[in-house]
């Protein structure tokens, strides 16, 4: 295996070059094979829809290096179901699961020498993607596309890791009531870089979204899904079709039931009342589980736990997602592919 200079316990989520990446085009109605390619390079025509109507959508997961030197994807399936819900909602050809999973298996193959090793905290993130392209003005469907998938070695998304951060709720919202929320798609995230930036700039770490009907209840935390654990140990995650389903999040219920004994609930989570809680946290792919410290609303920091310390049960969950994911503790049916 090719040897990569790469610092691995101090990577961060930024991009890095590998050496592969899966394409397949779509068109006169069918995907081609597609192959690895070495160029990161896309040349598509200046008329495309996903440069002028956002016709496009993304997804993202993980392989994990096992102790015993293995790599494995963490419910590719789940993410090929995503990105097809997403390409069905902005009119988008599906790609077909198989060829999804393979295309990332590729892909992990062709780049193993960036999948860090085992115990670094670092993993190689995948980036599926499905864009518009070919040539075309006015406001409808793309005539081809293009399916891509590459790879790159990455450390934790919010600085510190499992060390808690705090987040502003913002006035703005990143999706409409009926609108793309609950769709992985490009516009969901260029209407959040703004009011990202205001957060930053106050020295949050990311926005709470509120409902976008109503603001009154919390939806997402940046690009991550919010959970909080009641004093009465229950794990609690807000429902609403402006959420984007999180992967980790539905993994997440599964572990706070079946692997710690939690009761667990899927219901509004009123900004209101978030005394409720004894403590929160952020999930997803690139967020794995980030401890909230606290939530400002309307000029009142709110803390959960602790803006220091991350609290026993999120911890666990932690410790037992992550277990699961790099092979030291029995997943679910199902929930792992390994890479051959
Ligand atoms: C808006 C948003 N919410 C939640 C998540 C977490 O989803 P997952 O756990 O599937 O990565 C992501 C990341 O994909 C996201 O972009």
């Amino acid at each position: 295996m090719k040897k990569v200079d790469i610092d691995w316990s101090n990577l961060g989520f930024s991009y890095l070059k590998t050496d592969f990446r899966f394409i397949s085009n779509w068109k006169d109605g069918k995907w081609d094979d597609g192959n690895l390619v070495e160029d990161n390079m896309l040349k598509v025509s200046e008329a495309s829809t996903a440069l002028h109507y956002g016709q496009q959508c993304f997804e993202g997961l993980k392989a994990y290096r096992t102790k015993d030197g293995e790599i494995q994807l963490f419910r590719p399936d789940q993410n090929a179901l995503r990105l097809n819900r997403s390409c069905r909602r902005l009119l988008m050809p599906e790609v077909p699961v198989e060829t999804f999973i393979d295309a990332c298996m590729q892909v992990v193959k062709a780049n193993e020498a960036y999948v860090p090793p085992y115990g670094t905290g670092a993993t190689l993130y995948l980036r599926p993607f499905v864009i518009g392209v070919g040539d075309n003005i006015g406001v409808k469907a793309a005539p081809e596309y293009i399916f891509c998938v590459f790879c790159l070695p990455v450390g934790p998304y919010f600085k510190g890791g499992m060390t808690p951060v705090n987040f502003m709720v913002s006035d703005y919202d990143r999706a409409a009531p009926y609108g793309t929320g609950g769709a992985k798609v490009g516009g969901n995230y260029a209407s959040s870089l703004y009011p990202h930036e205001v957060a930053a700039k106050k020295g949050y770490a990311d926005c709470i979204y509120l409902d976008p009907a109503t603001h009154t209840k919390i939806e997402e935390v940046g690009s991550a899904n919010f959970f909080g654990i009641t004093k009465d140990d229950k794990f609690i995650t807000p429902v609403s079709p402006s959420i984007l389903p999180s992967i980790t999040k539905y993994s997440l219920l599964h572990v706070a039931k079946e692997y710690l004994g939690l009761e667990t609930e899927e219901r509004d989570v009123l900004i209101d009342n978030l005394d409720e809680f004894k403590e929160a946290g952020a999930c997803g792919t690139a967020a794995v589980i980030t401890p909230i410290g606290g939530i400002d609303y309307n000029d009142k920091l709110h803390v959960f736990y602790s803006e220091t310390e991350v609290g026993p049960v999120t911890k666990k969950l932690y410790e037992t997602l992550c277990g699961i994911q790099v092979g030291d503790i029995d997943a679910p049916e199902g929930w792992i592919y390994k890479v051959k």
